[in-house]
């Protein structure tokens, strides 16, 4: 009989305190399989990390953690690409397997890293890096393992999609970022939500799960909605159309085409319904045709939710003695991603057609006259 399986969780903040709250609550059965949580390795052991999180567990060192034997599962939920790399990868090298929620990671290093995995027969799991609870990788790696990928696009990005949805109702882009900042929605520094990278590292990690193809987020161009005029969003909206942050990609016999840009979707069109902070994805496969996935992509209860959903996975995994993500043969080498949309806004059409929203515009001053 397997021995209780040994987990060690890095950083205990947003994700990590909402994961470890619910995985001692869950001791010492996850789905049935044994399991101990050694340590929870943090910055600051002077934070108060309030109820369900024994101090006994707290260490303040990341590299203790990594040396633990105990552990044969490390979930990372620092943040960061520098020392989350070097702890990942060391970790890998260990023969631990691994569960991320990390994005910039997984966007910028991923194809190195899953090579890693398979070289030291670790697994390494990321649903929780892009959108949140929405089991996007499952539904691609799973349910359409048959069926290839043709294209996807989606609304990845919470934070820039509640800015723009309030910014319908009323008020410049800048006072909708104060808004979200003071509702939690906004990071101090916003600039990697609202600058398009989170979507593009996100974007990145789905070509290459989709795709089977080594992109990472520097190979792709992405623009965000800093200084989107609100007037101007708000007429098109009057038309019909909302703005959305759209992430896209599509892969056809001319090879892979991917892009973050805001792009203007009719109201009753899948994403042109999504509010607030939710995220959505519409992906199209060969057979299966269209699906749509959509929920709350950020925050604690959402994110270990998916990073719990990777966890029993890795754990039935290590007891069947079977590596979970062994689907994963290696991605191809990619030497160049086509931009999609144009440089103008665009208006977004299922089927990837665009049309230059200055039509809107032309037809707006028209009837204006
Ligand atoms: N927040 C979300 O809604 C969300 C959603 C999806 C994915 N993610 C991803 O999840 C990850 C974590 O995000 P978060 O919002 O939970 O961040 P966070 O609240 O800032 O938490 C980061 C945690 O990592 C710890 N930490 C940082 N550097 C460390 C080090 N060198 N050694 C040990 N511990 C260290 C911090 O310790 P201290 O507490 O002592 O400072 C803190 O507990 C990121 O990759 C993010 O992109 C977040």
């Amino acid at each position: 009989m397997q021995a209780s399986i040994g987990i060690g969780i890095l950083g205990c903040g947003v994700v990590g305190g909402s994961l470890a709250r619910r995985l001692l609550a869950k001791e010492p059965h996850v789905h049935g399989v044994e399991h101990t949580v050694h340590a929870i390795a943090v910055r600051s052991l002077a934070r108060n990390r309030g109820e369900g999180i024994p101090p006994s567990l707290l260490i303040d060192s990341a590299n203790a953690l990594l040396a633990d034997h105990r552990i044969d599962l490390v979930v990372e939920t620092m943040g960061g690409t520098t020392l989350a790399a070097e702890f990942v990868e060391r970790a890998l090298e260990r023969g631990c397997h691994v569960v991320t929620a990390n994005k910039a990671l997984i966007g910028s290093q991923g194809p190195r890293l899953h090579a890693l995995a398979a070289r030291r027969g670790a697994s390494l799991r990321y649903e929780a890096a892009v959108g949140g609870a929405l089991p996007i990788l499952r539904t691609i790696d799973e349910a359409l393992a048959g069926d290839p990928i043709e294209s996807f696009v989606g609304v990845l990005n919470g934070t820039c999609n509640a800015i723009l949805s309030a910014m319908e109702r009323g008020g410049s882009f800048e006072e909708a970022l104060a808004d979200a900042q003071r509702a939690g929605f906004a990071e101090a520094d916003p600039s990697e939500d609202i600058d398009g990278l989170d979507s593009a590292h996100k974007l990145a990690v789905l070509v290459q799960r989709a795709f089977g193809a080594a992109a990472i987020t520097p190979r792709l161009r992405f623009r965000g909605i800093r200084g989107i005029d609100g007037d101007a969003l708000r007429r098109y909206s009057k038309r019909g159309y909302r703005m959305k942050l759209l992430a896209a990609a599509r892969c056809d016999e001319r090879g892979i085409a991917a892009e973050v840009a805001p792009a203007l979707v009719p109201r009753e069109h899948p994403l042109g319904a999504l509010e607030g902070a939710q995220n959505g994805v519409l992906l199209r496969a060969r057979d299966a045709g269209e699906l749509y996935l959509r929920g709350v992509g950020a925050g604690g209860p959402a994110t270990s939710s998916a990073i719990l959903g990777d966890i029993a996975d890795v754990l039935r995994g290590i007891v069947a003695r079977t590596q979970r993500n062994d689907r994963i043969d290696g991605f191809a080498p990619i030497l160049d991603i086509r931009p999609i949309f144009p440089d103008t806004l665009a208006i977004w059409n299922d089927g990837f057609l665009t049309s230059p929203a200055t039509r809107l515009d032309a037809a707006h001053s028209s009837s204006a006259h």
